[in-house]
């Protein structure tokens, strides 16, 4: 946009996604280009989930989700369910250290109590030992699917509303988005998908209602910081509506003219 360039720099600011989300896709497809087993593609994978955590702290964003492992990637060949899960718990030990020095606070979404022993006790322990940060957060969607999000929600909305804990009449989506797995969390700004798949394979349905969504070709393993900027840069050109007219949510010195 060519008058972007001349607007004051908290404005700019503002156009950087606060929180951005990411479908970490393309990593079989990237070792089977090379002739190398899946898994190899994933180890890759993780190597781009650090250059990632870190460059959107560079670039001002403040919470990364990443959507790791689905619900439905559990029917996957069995090696590689146990590869994944290995890489994981392997990530985790090895993180910790990265996370203190620089600050971040680690979160999850996702059915975690059907994560084997091990990667919950490595979950556990970094959440707990990361707690306190607050500047940036890194959110891991685990066995993670909105479907059997929206499930438990509604399974725990009318547990409490059994138990008179809330009243069944209220019915506000403030009210339900309380049990959702991600609660606590701000709803995505942005939404990545990495390696042209152009859908979004039961990520953050509810919440990314009004998300911008930034396809790319690049296979995950590829996807670099440069990329990351670009996906941001794509994001500030939108306008975000949200039901509204394009008069209405122009910033003021534009609207009055
Ligand atoms: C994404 O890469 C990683 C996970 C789903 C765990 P894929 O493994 O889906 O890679 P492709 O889609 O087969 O290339
Ligand atoms: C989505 O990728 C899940 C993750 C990135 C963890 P998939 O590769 O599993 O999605 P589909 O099967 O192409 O829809
Ligand atoms: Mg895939």
């Amino acid at each position: 946009m060519s008058h972007s360039a001349a607007r004051p720099e908290p404005a700019e600011r503002a156009k950087v996604p606060a929180h951005v989300a990411i479908i970490m896709d393309g990593n079989g497809r990237w070792a089977k280009q090379r002739g190398l087993p899946r898994l190899e593609g994933h180890r890759r994978g993780v190597e781009t989930v650090r250059t990632v955590t870190n460059a959107a702290r560079e670039l001002g964003v403040s919470m990364l989700t990443l959507y790791a492992f689905s619900v439905e990637n559990w029917n996957r060949p069995k090696a590689e369910v146990g590869g994944l899960m290995s890489l994981l718990e392997f990530y985790l030990k090895q993180e910790l250290k990265t996370f203190v020095k620089d600050r971040v606070r680690l979160r999850t979404i996702g059915r975690i109590d059907e994560l084997p022993a091990g990667v919950q006790k490595h979950l556990r322990h970094t959440i707990a030992e990361t707690a306190h940060f607050t500047d940036y957060t890194l959110v891991l969607a685990l066995n993670y699917g909105s479907r059997t999000e929206v499930v438990d929600a509604a399974r725990a909305y009318a547990a409490a509303v059994a138990a008179g804990k809330e009243k069944l009449n209220d019915g506000s989506w403030a009210t339900f988005n309380r049990y959702l797995s991600s609660a606590d969390l701000p709803d995505p700004d942005l939404i990545i998908r990495t390696s042209g798949e152009t859908r979004l394979s039961n990520f953050l349905l509810l919440q990314g209602a009004y998300a911008e969504l930034v396809f790319t070709p690049v296979l995950w393993p590829d996807f670099t910081k440069a990329d990351l900027a670009a996906a941001c840069a794509e994001y500030a050109r939108r306008e975000r509506r949200y039901g509204l007219t394009s008069e209405q949510v122009k910033p003021a010195a534009t609207a009055a003219k």
